[in-house]
């Protein structure tokens, strides 16, 4: 019946691609613009001259969980990273794997067999770079360390520069955040996902500029996403139990590198304790000043991960407190 449907719309000069998507519905597959679905995990969203960009894990191919594994480190073979763009954060077009993996290379960060997660891309207004920081892991997870790569164009293809330990400090589920004054940090689990390190970026964004602090000591937040709100910091962040859902926390501070003060879970609704089931990949500022977020998150399938899904919410921020939740929605627009 489908193929006839597609021979008659074929006939017919009708596009077979997908049908616009006008709402966000969490959790259900959602296909980008060719019909396909997105394959962008653990990711980060970048605003780039009026166009969204939409950067994440590209998980293909078969879950594995290794014979000597001790513990459930299911991964995909490294692929790369994937890139969409869209303007109405609804409809995304797949613009390819802009971060190749490296096939003739055992040893790359690059190679099927490492893990990369977690990439974000900032701009670099002065260098005029599209910089990309991943968590470049080894299959047991001991690597721990931060990767980078750069890019002329926000659709790659991107050039893996090197990866290392920032501040020779183990990193691993990581976001970046450029600050108004172009300055950017890298948020990152370290002390073996036990404290939260905080490092500011050289002005290239390319290394740790060696200035850094500790902060959420021995609180093992990981999946860390950084916004801000009326000169106010926001980080939200899961619990750190792999890839099983956990209770979601935001934090604030007056200053990046200042002191950061828990509020608590902001999540409301049902399965609000476990995050609906999801785990906070980034936040996007769609009109900060009109109070406008969304919160992006993951929701894992550990043995299928390339079948994972996402959940996107829209932040409430009460307009006399400012106090901010994430209400459940079966679907929504904004
Ligand atoms: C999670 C982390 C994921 C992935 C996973 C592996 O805690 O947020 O990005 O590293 O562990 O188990």
């Amino acid at each position: 019946m489908k193929k006839l449907l597609c021979i008659l719309a074929l006939a017919a000069g009708i596009s077979t691609a997908q049908a616009q998507i006008d709402a966000f519905t969490p959790k259900a597959v959602w296909n980008d613009t060719e019909g396909r679905p997105i394959n962008a995990h653990g990711g980060g969203i970048l605003k780039h001259k009026g166009t969204y960009y939409w950067y994440g894990e590209y998980k293909t191919g078969k879950t594995i969980l290794p014979s000597w594994a001790s513990w459930e480190c299911y991964r995909t073979d490294v692929t790369g990273v994937s890139c969409y763009s869209s303007k109405d954060l609804y409809n995304w077009k797949f613009e390819g794997v802009v971060l190749k993996a490296v096939l003739d290379d055992p040893s790359h960060d690059l190679h099927p067999t490492k893990v990369i997660e977690r990439p974000k891309v900032v701009y670099n207004k002065k260098t005029k770079k599209f910089v990309m920081w991943i968590h470049a892991e080894s299959p047991d997870y001991s690597k721990a360390c931060a990767g980078v790569a750069v890019s002329d164009s926000p659709t790659g293809p991107f050039e893996y520069i090197e990866s290392f330990r920032p501040n020779d400090s183990m990193s691993r589920d990581q976001t970046l955040y450029v600050d108004d004054d172009g300055t950017c940090y890298q948020f990152t689990s370290s002390e073996n996902n036990q404290t939260l390190h905080i490092n500011r970026l050289t002005p290239d964004y390319l290394r740790p500029d060696g200035t850094f602090v500790r902060r959420f000591v021995g609180m093992a937040r990981e999946a860390p996403a950084v916004f801000k709100y009326k000169n106010k910091y926001y980080m939200l962040s899961s619990g750190c139990t792999g890839w099983d859902p956990n209770e979601a926390q935001l934090a604030v501070a007056d200053s990046i590198m200042g002191e950061w003060t828990v509020l608590g879970n902001p999540c409301t609704g049902p399965d609000a304790d476990i995050t609906f089931h999801g785990q906070s990949t980034y936040v996007i500022p769609v009109n900060p000043k009109k109070g406008q977020f969304i919160a992006c998150f993951d929701m894992w399938n550990k043995r299928n991960l390339s079948d994972s899904r996402y959940i996107w919410l829209p932040l409430n921020i009460d307009k006399e407190t400012d106090k901010i939740t994430i209400p459940w929605h079966e679907t929504w627009k904004y």
